[in-house]
């Protein structure tokens, strides 16, 4: 995403603070490696008067939002209390043992998998819940999770390749 980019984005949106969120939205949407590069924020700060530590709050404190490149595939695991917490754990354990990611938030050195733990995803009847690029994957436990993200990953691809 170059510079010009990041201004088409930014000036789709009134310079007011209550677009803040969707400015930031839009941009991470947009950016190829899904997250808000330090130049956005600069050029936010200028066009709303906010200030840049002000948006590096707004963006800590929502963890949906990233200040680190992540993989074309984000996938979540839910450590809220209502889930399963060992199954969770195992889960998460199992994800980045599997795409050789020292710890959660990192991305696998091709790039392609993001693997995070996060709070509550709303899906707490059919814990644990787990979400990749915001789709859940159902009835998901630490033996079968690496198969349904593998096919997940595997009927995005096919679906692509017809479109
Ligand atoms: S507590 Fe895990 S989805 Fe709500």
């Amino acid at each position: 995403m170059d510079f010009d980019q990041i201004i088409q984005c930014i000036k789709e949106f009134s310079p007011n603070r209550d677009n803040l969120g969707d400015m930031l939205h839009r941009i991470q949407n947009m950016h190829p490696e899904q997250y808000i590069p330090g130049e956005a924020i600069a050029q936010i700060s200028l066009y709303t008067k906010i200030p840049v530590v002000e948006i590096l709050g707004t963006i800590s404190f929502y963890n949906m939002f990233s200040l680190q490149p992540r993989g074309k595939y984000i996938i979540r695991v839910c450590k809220s209390y209502k889930c399963d917490k060992k199954e969770s754990d195992l889960i998460l354990k199992k994800l980045l043992a599997h795409y050789n990611i020292p710890q959660a938030g990192q991305t696998s050195q091709n790039k392609l998998i993001t693997v995070d733990s996060t709070e509550c995803l709303g899906k707490c009847k059919s814990c644990s819940a787990v979400s990749i690029n915001n789709k859940y994957l159902r009835d998901v436990n630490h033996k079968n999770v690496i198969t349904l993200v593998e096919e997940y990953i595997q009927n995005e691809n096919l679906v692509n390749s017809v479109l």
